[in-house]
């Protein structure tokens, strides 16, 4: 195990070095990132996870690097352009490109990052970049489906699709990425699966987060998804609840969302769903989910590997911030 920490973590260090080299190498015309910087590597949790599949599949090396640092780059983009959507003025503790440079310039940079992740996965293997541009399509469908669904209460069920789409399809990428690299095509099903449901579950903790999070420790806003009439899973399991529901409908409406928000019927509600239970209901199923991997994780060929990587999810599940 403690070989494999070491190897995933000289392997991060890599991971940021590319990306960092990348960024100082855009024309200071286009973009200057040592005027404008960022935050390109939060958690990191798509770059781990992908050498972390990598390595329990018997990958890694530079070749998983370029696809961690493919995955990165496509979700910071998502980020850049997320920030514009919700005029979202922090993001991994420091002020988001929407605040620095304003909405036009971040969407633009967005665009840019996006196309570096296309290349960098090309240079993992020639065939990378054609399930990424998948993936990117499905992860836009989901944010379309989320725009689209602002203020509708929407089931726990359509709620599922919706991370499946957004936040799944980066990490059913980076799973096969992994299954490519470490050539074992038989797995490919069984890695589209892996990487769905724990993008899925990780997406679930988000929105758990939204609720009990602190913002300096998750380096973002709380409370943003009810004031923006999102209805994430938390939020739904405490409106079907028969006791909870009637108040927490009663508070949804008080909100008022968008700019009109009403910050103190949005902690009334936090506290509901917090002391309900519904934000630990929904841990629970991401827990679930995240342990249901597990049969899948024996099948691969690293046993070293495949624990670090069941202890990864495990953490995703469990995470604070
Ligand atoms: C970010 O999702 C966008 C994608 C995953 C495509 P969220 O809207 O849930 O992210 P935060 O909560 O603003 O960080
Ligand atoms: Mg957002
Ligand atoms: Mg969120």
């Amino acid at each position: 195990m403690e070989k494999t920490a070491a190897n995933i973590e000289a392997s991060m260090r890599a991971v940021s070095e590319h990306i960092a080299a990348e960024l100082r190498a855009i024309d200071r015309d286009v973009f200057d990132f040592d005027k404008n910087p960022f935050s390109f590597l939060g958690k990191a949790a798509r770059a781990r996870f992908t050498l972390l599949a990598a390595a329990a599949l018997g990958a890694g090396g530079p070749k998983a690097e370029k696809a961690a640092a493919a995955a990165e780059l496509t979700h910071t983009a998502s980020l850049l352009h997320d920030d514009c959507l919700d005029m979202a003025r922090y993001r991994r503790g420091l002020p988001t490109l929407y605040d620095q440079i304003g909405i036009n310039s971040a969407i633009l940079v967005g665009d840019l990052l996006i196309s570096m992740a296309f290349e960098c996965a090309g240079r993992a293997a020639p065939d990378l970049p054609e399930s990424l541009v998948q993936a990117v399509r499905r992860m836009t469908e989901g944010a379309l489906i989320e725009e689209n669904s602002k203020g509708k209460k929407i089931s726990a069920a359509e709620a599922e699709k919706m991370v499946a789409l957004k936040t799944g399809a980066l990490f059913r990428w980076c799973a096969l990425a992994a299954c490519r690299l470490a050539n074992r095509p038989e797995l490919l099903p069984d890695c589209a699966r892996l990487g769905e449901e724990a993008g899925s579950a990780f997406q679930i903790v988000d929105d758990v987060l939204d609720f009990e999070g602190d913002a300096e420790a998750c380096g973002k806003e709380t409370l943003k998804d009810v004031k923006e009439g999102k209805y994430t899973l938390p939020l739904i399991l405490a409106l079907n609840d028969p006791q909870a529901g009637p108040e927490a409908d009663r508070l949804l409406a008080a909100i008022k969302t968008g700019p009109e928000a009403d910050l103190a019927p949005a902690l009334d509600l936090a506290e509901l769903v917090r002391k309900g239970g519904f934000s630990g209901a929904a841990r629970k199923i991401a827990a679930e989910k995240l342990k249901n991997l597990f049969p899948v994780i024996d099948k691969f060929p690293d046993p070293e590997g495949a624990a670090a990587l069941k202890d990864f999810l495990l953490a995703l599940g469990e995470r604070r911030a």
